[in-house]
């Protein structure tokens, strides 16, 4: 029984996916306003079928008053007016489908905006039929902080109480208890579903369930309140909830879902993504994503140290392949830093070498990679030297908090949002030379990168050594060779500082995989076991890399090497 769960698992087109992430806000803008839309995208999409990509996730595209950047919805069946129509939409979908991609959206379920009609509704008094449809106390029960700064509960003068948001005070949190709410929620999946989504990202999808205690949290990273986490992260209820989603509604259509699972290590993701628990498919974890905060948190000056990545990386590689769960691998989404200059180097000289070989490590890997907009660009950093360009609510709160309650001058917390802040991910797409980088007609909504003139689609699209093609090769190898969604996932040289070198063992064949995290040639010799096999090169990001390998290798600053034995 358990064999035929696996071997069916193995052969879900999701497995065999790369997964390119849209911003709509700020990948493409038809109509001159600034600010990118359906139709934007849809013009893309000769573009997105080049790159190879087989699956869009879109990021919410709701109606929404745009507190947190349509993470805050006001109508879960609407599209927000500035992206376009109902219209639009199935158009993009259409198209979509006709050119061979698949569209998955952004579910955000654990919050509304505080302009749905249900909180409208039920922030009138504790006895309307929507009372219920978020938490409600008569006081503050607890420590918790929201996300993007001050108390995770707010007055509302109307109904005499106070409301949870563990984000935006804008964003309050729905009720999972109330079964109702639940039932509302399934029944906008099937809206989607049944126009033929293929699938649902969804946000925060570990904090569904809060502990009914209301614990306090710890006070941690120097901040001013208390986690959240302790009450809300994989609580005692959130197996029990995507079951029943699952059971109602995700088993009858065929589909990927990938949970966002902040505070989930790989243990407890194998309780939602193990197959035979009919959860989801896969979930995106934050294990490498913290591996370069220090006591304030994400904002910090730290570079990610190479042996706790291949650890933390491993860890997940091997945890998902035991539990028969699945991984689903990033370097950078909308929420972080650009890949390139977090975990590269994106500098004049090394910029490009170091991205291609940043896409080959997590490429090779099993699990289904997402490549964000513009990092098969090479997009760095945004470049901004003023907070009046920053437009995040994070890092909006992340200035103030640091200035005025720590104590940190203007410059070096300017620095820091540089470093990490969300907007560097939310700068618009880099299409061509033209001013506004092809973007838009108008000012966007959010400044240009000044680098655009030398970093845009069309100067990537003529130049054969670009890392557009770079990504197009890894993508068509992730078609081309199964062991690459198959085989087992072996890390060597665990203490390595400078390799990150790793084997993917099929039966009959083998991957290996090795990626030079610096800017120094490395003279590089394989363990003994992995000796014996002669392989072929498979992709470099070197034209002069040796075709054949036996054990030793020159590893130039930032190469990747795969070589492939049969
Ligand atoms: C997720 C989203 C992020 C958003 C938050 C609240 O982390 O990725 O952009 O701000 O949830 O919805
Ligand atoms: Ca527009």
């Amino acid at each position: 029984m358990m064999e035929m769960t696996k071997m069916s698992n193995k052969t879900a087109w999701w497995k065999k996916s790369v997964v390119y992430q849209v911003y709509p806000k700020s990948f493409c803008d038809s109509n001159g306003d600034g600010i990118g839309d359906l139709n934007g995208i849809r013009k893309k999409i000769p573009y997105l079928v080049k790159l190879g990509v087989d699956v869009l996730w879109l990021n919410p595209i709701y109606a929404s008053p745009q507190v947190d950047n349509g993470y805050d919805i006001s109508n879960y069946r609407e599209i927000e007016p500035t992206f376009g129509t109902m219209e639009d939409f199935e158009n993009l979908l259409a198209e979509a489908h006709e050119a061979g991609l698949k569209i998955i959206l952004d579910l955000v379920v654990n919050h509304t905006s505080d302009q749905h009609p249900w909180f409208q509704e039920s922030r009138k008094s504790k006895d309307n039929p929507y009372s219920d449809y978020y938490i409600w106390k008569d006081e503050v029960i607890n420590n918790w902080g929201s996300s993007f700064g001050g108390s995770a509960w707010e007055y509302a003068e109307e109904r005499a109480q106070y409301y949870l948001h563990c984000f935006a005070k804008e964003q309050p949190d729905l009720n999972w208890e109330n079964p109702k709410v639940r039932q509302e929620v399934y029944d906008i999946l099937r809206f989607w579903l049944d126009k033929g989504i293929d699938g649902f990202r969804m946000d925060v999808i570990s904090l569904l369930s809060k502990d009914q205690s209301f614990p306090d949290g710890p006070v941690i990273q120097n901040k001013a309140y208390g986690s959240y986490y302790a009450g809300c992260a994989n609580g005692p209820r959130v197996h029990e909830f995507l079951q029943e989603m699952n059971r109602e509604v995700l088993s009858k259509y065929d589909i990927m879902t990938v949970g966002e699972a902040p505070h989930t290590n790989a243990d407890e993701a194998a309780l939602y993504t193990d197959e035979s628990r009919k959860e989801l498919n896969m979930v995106f974890h934050f294990d490498h994503m913290h591996l370069d905060y220090d006591e304030n948190g994400k904002y910090a000056t730290n570079r990610v140290p190479l042996v706790a990545l291949k650890k933390i990386m491993t860890q997940w590689q091997d945890k998902m392949h035991e539990c028969n769960g699945w991984n689903s691998l990033y370097w950078c989404n909308h929420d972080q830093a650009r890949a390139v200059t977090r975990f590269g180097n994106d500098s004049e000289e090394y910029r490009e070498i170091s991205a291609k070989m940043l896409g080959t490590c997590l490429h090779m890997m099993q699990g289904t990679p997402y490549i964000y907009e513009g990092e098969e660009l090479g997009m760095t950093n945004a470049d901004f030297t003023r907070i009046e360009e920053y437009k995040d609510v994070e890092a909006l709160d992340i200035f103030k908090d640091f200035t005025e309650r720590k104590g940190f001058s203007k410059e070096d917390t300017l620095h820091l949002l540089h470093l990490k802040s969300r907007d560097n991910a939310r700068t618009p797409m880099q299409w061509d030379a033209s001013e506004n980088a092809g973007f838009s007609e108008a000012q966007p909504w959010i400044r240009v990168n000044a680098n655009y003139k030398k970093i845009n689609v069309e100067n990537a699209l003529a130049d054969s050594d670009s890392v557009f093609y770079y990504y197009q090769k890894l993508i068509a190898l992730r078609h081309e060779l199964p062991i690459i969604t198959d085989g087992v996932y072996e890390l060597l040289d665990a203490e390595n500082e400078k390799i990150y070198a790793y084997l993917r063992k099929g039966e009959k064949e083998s991957l290996i995989v090795l990626c030079n995290f610096t800017d120094e040639t490395v003279e590089y010799e394989v363990d003994e076991s992995v000796k014996a096999e002669r392989s072929e090169l498979v992709i470099s990001n070197y034209k002069d890399a040796p075709e054949k390998f036996a054990s030793k290798i020159t590893m130039k600053p930032y190469g990747a090497y795969v070589y492939y034995t049969k």
